[in-house]
């Protein structure tokens, strides 16, 4: 993951105005535009996006703007969300995808919350045997690059059920900005060409991904500016258009996709994509001081796991210790740890397995979680294992993007194809990636996967089964009731600690919501031992303290990405008196090349 200089500027700006002018300047720093504060004595805050009318936060502009392009044809939220959603997959392959799946948190104008859960599936032939060897062990790339690591995707009949059930427009409208971008192509980013180039050895591999992703050869080079036109991800997308679901899934493309599999000793079938359906879910919600917490639950692990880390939060003074200072650091870090644990033994998908989700989530199990903490050091390893919640008898690469509307609607996505273009195989005459989700599964027990986390039979390889996420997407409600903060990131694990410690940033430490996404932060997922910081989270003199406290403190995750999780993120700022406004405040991180665009 390359270091963006930007962030380095702004997490420099950071922490010299926290340590020059103390955190409460730092949070009354000038809100009215991007220019920096007139007060010699303070470092420039960042400052998000405004609009009054609606927003669209998303990892590429063109993608954010095709979702401001529905807003200001008098769709709604869901109709933004369903336009980014689908440019995403044209203008970054890399995780935009139909190839793929996700998950989505929608609230309605009324106040009520619900989720599309369109995370894949494994396909009816899937074994644990499939992907271990012939000793037995895990075979790692068989999960993670080629035939068999893709599940069934979901991200068609998630972003069209979410279209059909909530939006306003129609399909034609809003997949036109997506089909415009695929047909008449784009200037390729920089970076976007630069990858590609990178990915050169990769993707010739696979002959059709070296027809469709590569110049031909390893010295023929994309260039920065050119057009990259997508022909036949146009067609599909134009099919898709026409004949809706069942196109993708019983269609032209289905039979493009199942004999490709079929010819290449994959798993997906016609009757697998036939037979795939996204799922409206409850949304987990907590409670964090007064405000309300809606986030995805089972399959994903995502929104317990932020329930519980905010029931860990909500029994400290977070703003009093501070930002990231050691106390800080300590009990979050201890906190995290028996997050993960918990993650490892209980997470599964709830249609197969039975998940404890309400006792996990409960106030009073979080406080027995906690009970072994202390503050002067830190709790030994291998005393550190999954809690025993209550059964109340209920059965490196994604993308987050966040949209509300002026009715008060707005909308949390987060998708993906795992790794960076998924398993690197392309569907050849479809033109798209598809996605490497087996690798979520626990292919062994005790075998962790590309992000190191482990997990056990509740989370094994089986026929229909979905993989369990991290992925997070959250929306947040004041205690007024109304829409707070729209938030996700993707980052494989740390999706989780990363959304978790943007929420506490906005309530806890009144940052704005770029301030928030900006800020350094911290992880830990139990396994490895290592307590994680980003460039600029820790001082050295926090970093010093936790290892007194006998902390594995580690620059960077996952051995070494200094940086991670782009946070999508907006805020709402509701009037306080008569003579205001509504605002809509937006931050895509600065870690990425992203937009807010507004109106
Ligand atoms: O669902 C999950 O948790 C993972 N497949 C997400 C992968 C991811 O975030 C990769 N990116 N940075």
């Amino acid at each position: 993951m390359p270091l963006h200089s930007k962030v380095r500027a702004l997490g420099l700006a950071l922490l010299l105005t926290i340590t020059a002018v103390g955190l409460s300047a730092w949070t009354t720093a000038p809100s009215s535009s991007r220019t920096a504060s007139s007060d010699a004595a303070t470092a420039p805050a960042p400052v998000p996006e405004y609009a009054e009318n609606g927003m669209v936060v998303s990892a590429k502009r063109t993608a954010s703007e095709a979702g401001v392009e529905m807003l200001k044809k008098g769709g709604n939220a869901v109709d933004a969300a369903v336009a980014t959603g689908f440019a995403l997959a044209v203008v970054h392959p890399f995780a935009g995808n139909i190839g793929g799946g996700g998950f989505m948190v929608i609230r309605n104008p009324d106040g009520s919350v619900t989720t599309i859960d369109h995370r894949e599936d494994a396909p009816s032939g899937a074994t644990q045997d499939v992907y271990l060897d012939d000793e037995g062990n895990a075979a790692r790339t068989r999960s993670r690059r080629g035939y068999l690591a893709s599940g069934v995707p979901g991200t068609v009949a998630g972003l069209l059920k979410a279209l059909d059930e909530h939006g306003r427009l129609d399909r034609a409208t809003v997949m036109a900005p997506a089909i415009r971008l695929a047909e008449e192509g784009f200037p390729l980013p920089h970076a976007l060409a630069e990858d590609l180039n990178d990915r050169y050895r990769a993707f010739a591999e696979f002959p059709v991904t070296k027809a469709y992703f590569t110049k031909g050869s390893a010295s023929s080079k994309y260039r920065t500016g050119e057009r990259f036109v997508q022909t036949d991800l146009a067609q599909t997308l134009k099919r898709i258009r026409d004949e809706g679901k069942s196109e993708f899934y019983e269609g032209e493309t289905a039979s493009l996709i199942a004999e490709q599999f079929q010819a290449n000793g994959g798993l997906i079938d016609e009757q697998d994509l036939a037979e795939y359906e996204a799922v409206e879910r409850e949304p987990v919600t907590a409670t964090y001081r007064g405000y309300e917490v809606h986030s995805m639950g089972p399959p994903s692990s995502g929104g317990v796991a932020i329930a519980q880390l905010l029931n860990a939060a909500e029994r400290k003074d977070i703003s009093q210790m501070g930002f990231n200072s050691s106390a800080t650091a300590h009990y979050l870090g201890e906190a995290m740890r028996r997050v993960f644990a918990d993650r490892a033994k209980w997470l599964g998908d709830p249609d197969h397995v039975q998940v404890p989700t309400e006792g996990l989530i409960q106030k009073d199990y979080m406080q027995q979680r906690m009970a072994s903490f202390t503050s002067s050091r830190v709790t030994p390893e291998d005393s550190i294992r999954a809690g025993e919640p209550m059964l109340t008898g209920e059965s490196m690469e994604t993308s987050h993007y966040s949209v509300a509307d002026s009715s008060g609607m707005a909308v949390s996505v987060t998708t993906t194809l795992n790794s960076g273009y998924g398993s690197k195989v392309v569907i050849d005459g479809a033109g798209f990636f598809m996605n490497n989700e087996m690798n979520d599964f626990v292919l062994k027990p005790g075998v962790p996967n590309q992000f190191g986390l482990s997990g056990t039979k509740r989370n094994l390889v089986a026929p229909d089964r979905r993989m369990v996420s991290s992925m997070s997407p959250t929306i947040v409600e004041d205690p007024q009731d109304r829409l707070h903060l729209v938030i996700g990131a993707p980052g494989g694990s740390t999706i989780i600690t990363t959304t978790f410690q943007v929420i506490m940033n906005v309530i806890d430490h009144g940052m704005n919501v770029e301030q928030a996404v900006t800020a350094g932060r911290i992880h830990h997922q139990w396994k490895p031992r290592h307590l994680s910081y980003e460039e600029f989270a820790l001082s050295t003199d926090v970093v010093r303290n936790l290892r007194t406290r006998e902390w594995d403190v580690t620059k960077g995750v996952f051995g070494g990405i200094p940086q991670w999780g782009r946070a999508q993120g907006l805020r709402i700022k509701h009037p306080d008196r008569p003579d205001q406004v509504r605002v809509f405040r937006g931050s895509s991180d600065p870690r990425g090349p992203g937009a807010a665009v507004g109106f």
